[in-house]
C-alpha cells in the first residue's frame, strides 16, 4: 500500500498547499549563511563554526532567544544580504509546498546599526518578487515594531516606512512581551491604520490574556500572533471564535521557548476543537528546529491530529491570510481536491 499517493500523514502534509503567516525573516537565518555573509562583510562571529552556533541555541524563555537572535542579525548590512536571507527561506519553504508567505521584518534591528531602511526593504522585496515568478509563491510584508524600544522610536520607524507603503501590507508588534503591553503602542497603530496599513500583534505568547484583549481593542488587529494564553480566559476564547479572529500559532517555537513543556501538552488541538481559526507556523525556523512541514508533522504526531484537522489547518492558513477572497478560494479548492484523493486512498486501504 505504500505506493498509494497518500500513504501517511507525512505525504498528506507534503501535498497540501499552505500559507505561512508567522515567520520572522531574521529568524530564518541559518548558521551556514550567517558565516558566508559575516565573512563577506568582514565581521567576525563569536563562534568558531556552525556547530558551535547550533550548540548555543538552547533557550530558557523568549528573552534568552531574542538576545541570540538580535546578535545573529548584526551581520546583515547590505541589500544583497537581505536578498540572500529571504531567497534562502523561500527556496526552502517551496520544498514544503508553501504557496503564500506573510513575512515579518524588524527594521529597527537594522536601522539602529546604521543600515538604510531602503536596503532592508529592497533586498527582501527583490527575493519576494523573484519567488512569485520562479517558485509560484505569493507574499506580503509585515513591518514589526520592537516593543522593548520606545513608542517614539516606533513612530519614527513608521514615518520612515511611509515611502515604502506600496511594498508593506501591515504593521506588527514583536520582541520582549512581558512588561511591554500592546496598549502602549496605540498611537502608533492608530497612525499606521490611518496611513492604510493593516495591523497584527504578538500577544499571549508569554504575556497574559489581557494583552490579547488590548491588541484587539486598542490596536485593532486583524489577527493575533501566538495568542496561546487565550485559554486562560473563556470569554476571550468565545470572542475569538465568534469574531473569527485567527491565531498564528507556532508549536515548535513554543516548546523551544518553554511556553509549553513539550508538544504533547500544546493547546493547538483544543483551540481548534473550540472552533478558533488556528494556523500553524514556524516563527524562527533556523533557531527552533523546523520549517512548516516539520511543525505540521511533529504537532500532528504529538497531538494525534486527524487528517481532517491537518486539512483544516491548511485551509485556515489561507482564510487568515491577507490574500484576496478569490485567491484564498483557489488554494482551498486545491486543498479540498487533495483531501478527496486522500479519503479515496484510505477507503481502498480499509
Ligand atoms: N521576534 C522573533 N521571534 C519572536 C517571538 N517568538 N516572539 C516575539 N518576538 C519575536
Ligand atoms: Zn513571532
Amino acid at each position: 500500500m505504500s505506493t498509494l499517493p497518500f500513504s501517511s500523514l507525512e505525504t498528506l502534509i507534503q501535498a497540501l498547499p499552505k500559507a505561512e503567516l508567522h515567520i520572522h525573516i531574521e529568524g530564518s537565518f541559518e548558521p551556514e549563511l550567517m558565516f558566508v555573509i559575516a565573512q563577506r562583510n568582514g565581521i567576525k562571529l563569536p563562534y568558531p563554526d556552525v556547530k558551535a552556533i547550533e550548540q548555543a541555541y538552547h533557550f530558557s524563555d523568549l528573552q534568552s532567544f531574542l538576545d541570540i537572535y538580535y546578535a545573529g542579525a548584526q551581520v546583515l548590512l547590505k541589500e544583497p544580504d537581505f536578498y540572500d536571507l529571504t531567497w534562502a527561506y523561500l527556496t526552502r519553504v517551496a520544498q514544503d509546498n508553501v504557496r503564500h508567505v506573510e513575512l515579518f521584518f524588524d527594521p529597527q534591528t537594522h536601522t539602529d546599526r546604521g543600515v538604510p531602511l531602503l536596503d532592508v526593504i529592497e533586498g527582501i522585496y527583490r527575493a519576494l518578487k523573484q519567488a512569485e515568478v520562479e517558485l509560484g509563491i505569493t507574499s506580503r510584508m509585515i513591518l514589526c515594531f520592537l516593543r522593548h524600544l520606545s513608542v517614539e522610536q516606533a513612530m519614527e520607524t513608521l514615518q520612515k516606512a511611509l515611502p515604502f507603503k506600496d511594498k508593506i501590507t501591515a504593521v506588527g508588534l514583536d520582541s520582549s512581551e512581558k512588561g511591554n503591553p500592546p496598549e502602549q503602542f496605540k498611537a502608533v497603530f492608530d497612525a499606521a491604520r490611518l496611513a492604510g496599513f493593516l495591523t497584527v500583534a504578538h500577544a499571549g505568547e508569554e504575556g497574559p490574556p489581557e494583552y490579547i484583549w488590548q491588541a484587539l481593542e486598542q490596536l485593532k488587529v486583524s489577527r493575533i500572533d501566538h495568542g496561546v494564553r487565550c485559554d486562560e480566559d473563556p470569554k476571550l476564547i468565545r470572542h475569538l471564535a465568534q469574531h473569527n479572529i485567527p491565531l498564528t500559532v507556532c508549536p515548535l517555537s513554543n516548546v523551544k521557548l518553554r511556553v509549553f513543556e513539550n508538544l504533547s501538552q500544546h493547546n493547538l488541538k483544543t483551540l481548534l476543537e473550540e472552533g478558533l481559526c488556528i494556523t500553524l507556523n514556524s516563527d524562527d525556523p533556523a533557531y527552533f528546529g523546523g520549517y512548516m512541514n516539520q511543525n505540521f508533522l511533529e504537532t500532528s504526531k504529538a497531538l494525534d491530529l486527524s487528517a481532517e484537522q491537518i486539512v483544516q489547518l491548511a485551509k485556515n492558513s489561507f482564510t487568515a491570510s491577507f490574500l484576496k477572497e478569490e485567491e484564498k478560494r483557489k488554494h482551498q479548492r486545491e486543498i479540498d481536491a487533495i483531501f478527496q484523493v486522500w479519503e479515496e486512498a484510505q477507503s481502498s486501504i480499509d
